[in-house]
């Protein structure tokens, strides 16, 4: 966060200032997000003189300081829930940490959302059984949450399905302006609820479906901005993992190394993450997870099973 305000910038005049707020520019943040291209669009101006903002803006974001110590104080502090696989938890460097937005992208029937069904029974199980003795608020952009999955998957363990289906609060949310109601008041049912675990399967649904066209664009990525910092609060804010599932696209740009389908919501979203895990199908129910772009971990891959039983290691 910055502590400065627009107003402060010296590459801003008064005309610009004003042109800014009007169109929804109201902090420093939300104009580091932007690229050069965007802002000069944006704004009608050169490329240089948008180059000058962003570079003043993004000199102006996250300067607080803090000590590398408390960091790794803070770090050893974060707790895990299990996946359900040994194999997918190691990758993960031990679970889905508390502190952290998790993003678990793929195609359509990788697994995506039998992940969050598993982890929100294992999130409510005690610190030695992997969870963290808490509840869940799972916000369905999809419509896909299914209680009686829930409920196989904790039997098949078993578990009392009543009891955890109990822990589980779900919405189903239906655009992205709702989501962002939501989010905005999720407050309240964390603290009533103890919730530790927060689900949003998926982030990118209603954006992509709301905000087509290249005029779009930059509206989108302001609005999945404001979205992302919201998340990022609540992190500070509570002892929570966030878990969020997105779409992939196909990659057209012919000039890209990696022409491997990746995940929706483009540069305003991709930084936000600290963990990004991209599955794709293996053979039957076999399924390959990806983590790639950890601020701690090697990029690296791992097999996992779909089963009756939730998410598994091995095929029975
Ligand atoms: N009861 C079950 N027992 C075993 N496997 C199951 C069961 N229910 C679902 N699956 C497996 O999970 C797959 C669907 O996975 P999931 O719903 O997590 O996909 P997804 O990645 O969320 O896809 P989408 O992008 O469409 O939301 C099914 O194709 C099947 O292989
Ligand atoms: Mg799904």
């Amino acid at each position: 966060m910055s502590h400065k305000n627009l107003a402060d910038m010296s590459s801003l005049n008064k005309e610009l200032l004003e042109k800014l707020t009007k169109m929804g520019y109201n902090t420093i943040e939300s104009l580091s997000w932007l690229t050069p291209d965007e802002l000069a669009e944006e704004i009608k101006v050169d490329i240089k003189t948008a180059q000058k903002i962003i570079t003043e803006a993004i000199s102006n974001v996250d300067s607080q300081q803090f000590s590398a110590a408390d960091l790794l104080l803070k770090e050893k502090q974060k707790q895990r829930i299990s996946t359900g696989s040994k194999n997918l938890d190691e990758l993960l460097g031990g679970g889905i940490y508390t502190g952290e937005i998790t993003e678990i992208s793929g195609e359509f029937a990788t697994g995506k959302t039998q992940i969050c069904f598993q982890l929100s029974v294992n999130v409510q199980l005690p610190n030695i059984q992997g969870g963290l003795d808490g509840s869940v608020y799972y916000i369905d952009t999809e419509g896909t949450f299914s209680s009686t999955r829930v409920a196989q998957i904790a039997s098949e363990r078993g578990f009392d399905p009543t009891k955890f289906l109990e822990n589980i609060a779900v919405t189903r949310t239906f655009n992205s302006d709702h989501l962002m109601f939501l989010i905005m008041n999720v407050e309240k049912i964390i603290r009533q609820r103890n919730v530790k675990l927060l689900i949003i399967d998926s982030i990118a649904s209603h954006f992509r479906a709301e905000y087509i066209g290249d005029n779009k664009l930059v509206k989108r990525q302001q609005v999945v901005m404001s979205l992302a910092e919201t998340l990022k609060k609540l992190l500070d804010q509570f002892e929570l993992a966030i878990v969020v599932t997105n779409q992939v696209i196909a990659t057209f740009d012919e000039s890209l190394f990696d022409k491997s389908p990746h995940p929706a919501l483009g540069f305003a979203w991709a930084h936000r993450p600290h963990q990004r895990l991209l599955l794709r199908k293996g053979r039957g129910p076999a399924r390959i997870a990806r983590m790639y772009d950890s601020s701690r971990l090697p990029d690296r891959e791992c097999i996992f099973f779909l089963a009756k039983r939730g998410i598994v290691d091995t095929e029975k």
